[in-house]
């Protein structure tokens, strides 16, 4: 008989209705009119609330090495405090290191995660080492469910790829059906901008926004942009945050050019100013790309209306402000990059409906429904229908909330959020039919959820 949540109003990125879910085992049974139910096992009570598909954050990074040491969510940790946040799927980034092969990656990162995560999960591969042999394993990697590649424009001797290298893996993306994404900053004039401040005696963390200047992202977003067009190859710029990024991906998108972008709760809430906190507070915001001048959110809301950025994702990669964030004091170069937020992507996008900048529709389109089809999880993921998974998010839209480091369940010491007040509220979770969330608790396990081999990105067909 399942689970039947009723009285709810259903939103899916296509539309709002009144309608009760019925959950069979771990699907959508049936979407129907109110009341043509009237048993179930369960019955969830969505009176006065949404009933949304399960939130996809396409952008996270547990257990990450970063800059000597690594982000401090587990998979266990990470994909919990998701799920608390109404997001029933992840999907994490295996690092290739240098000198490493892309399959041996992908093997350690199955064992980093599979049988510890609280909800569904898969991977991107970041390429940080272009030879044959790497090129080649792209191939095996798409044949195992990793079918989008990251590269970085940024950090020079890390993870940088030439712009030969990303052009020879855009061939490849191309003649595969694959996905580049890309961290388009420069990084090899941002060095030269951080080597002179650091010279010149300027070592707090906002110099880490001052010394990567929106231009520079929006320099290598062009130059990515054409690399891509030369080969054909579809291009995901991730974590977009400056307005000039933002015209380049819109001018190419206008062209009709397979260019799609991303942005972050974190360019829509917080800014430079943040970053220059006192007393070393800013290392909490540092991220790249940084902050940028509050200036730039309108222009990053009108591009999540306008579909020049269709996801939200948070690239969450938590480091604690004690022994992580520590490690930069007396030189901003030397903080682990990333933002905690895998848990507030939902509750923070739901304040831009709040304040009229995004419709509930497309409130769930950019956090849910559009990533699942980015990354080739629709219509498993990213709609409540009949045949889907049951990852469904009852949420309060009246709750009140406020954000901080005593109630959040990331693996983290601070909030970036602290104090921040929250129209709304995740009430009940469930992933794959599994209760996961209610009534403020856990119920959840370690090991419920399963990788997810995903087909190609269903906007390139
Ligand atoms: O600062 C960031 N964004 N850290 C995570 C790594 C990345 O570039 O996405
Ligand atoms: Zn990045
Ligand atoms: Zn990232």
């Amino acid at each position: 008989m399942g689970t039947l949540i009723r009285n709810g109003t259903v939103v899916n990125a296509g539309g709002t209705l009144r309608a009760d879910v019925l959950v069979d085992g771990e699907k959508i049974a049936a979407v129907a009119a109110p009341g043509v139910f009237t048993e179930a096992d369960t019955v969830i009570d969505a009176d006065g609330k949404y009933v949304l598909p399960g939130g996809i954050d396409a952008h996270t990074h547990m257990e990450m090495p970063f800059g000597g040491t690594a982000s401090n969510d587990t998979f266990r940790t990470g994909t919990t405090a998701a799920a608390w946040g109404g997001t029933t799927t992840i999907i994490d980034f295996a690092v290739q290191a240098k000198g490493t092969s892309l399959l041996s990656t992908l093997d350690k990162w199955h064992e980093k995660a599979d049988g510890h995560c609280a909800i569904d999960y898969g991977f991107h591969m970041i390429v940080s080492d272009v030879n044959d042999q790497s090129l080649k394993e792209m191939e095996s990697c798409i044949g195992a469910g990793v079918n989008s590649f990251k590269m970085f424009m940024a950090y020079p001797g890390v993870f940088y790829a030439t712009d030969g290298e990303i052009l020879r893996a855009m061939q490849k993306a191309t003649d595969t059906g694959s996905m580049i994404m890309m961290h388009a900053e420069n990084g090899i004039a941002i060095d030269e901008l951080v080597a002179q401040a650091l010279a010149a005696g300027r070592t707090d963390p906002v110099q880490h926004g001052l010394t990567r200047p929106p231009e520079l992202e929006g320099e290598a977003t062009s130059r990515a942009i054409q690399l891509a067009r030369v080969t054909g190859a579809p291009l995901y710029i991730v974590h977009l945050s400056a307005s000039q990024a933002l015209a380049a991906v819109a001018a190419a998108r206008d062209t009709g050019q397979n260019v799609f972008a991303e942005t972050c709760p974190q360019y829509l809430y917080l800014s430079i100013e943040d970053l220059a906190r006192p007393d070393f507070e800013g290392s909490k915001f540092v991220a790249s790309p940084p902050l940028r001048p509050k200036e730039h959110q309108a222009d990053l809301w009108r591009g999540l209306r306008t579909n020049d950025l269709s996801v939200v994702s948070t690239d969450h990669c938590p480091f604690c402000f004690k022994d992580q964030k520590e490690l930069g004091r007396g030189d901003f170069s030397k903080i682990p990059n990333g933002i905690p937020g895998v848990e507030h992507r939902m509750d923070l996008l739901h304040q831009g409906v709040v304040a009229g900048e995004l419709t509930l529709q497309r409130w769930v389109e950019v956090s849910s429904a559009t990533p699942a089809r980015m990354f080739g999880l629709y219509p498993r993921k990213g709609i409540i229908a009949a045949g889907a998974d049951a990852d469904i998010v009852v949420y309060d839209p009246t709750r009140q909330q406020t954000l901080g480091v005593d109630t959040h369940h990331m693996n983290v010491d601070y909030s970036a959020y602290e104090g921040m007040p929250i129209t709304g509220g995740v009430s009940t979770v469930l992933s794959r039919g599994s209760v996961v969330i209610s009534d403020g608790a856990f119920h959840g396990r370690e090991g419920h959820g399963q990788f997810l081999a995903r087909e190609l990105s269903q906007y390139l067909v």
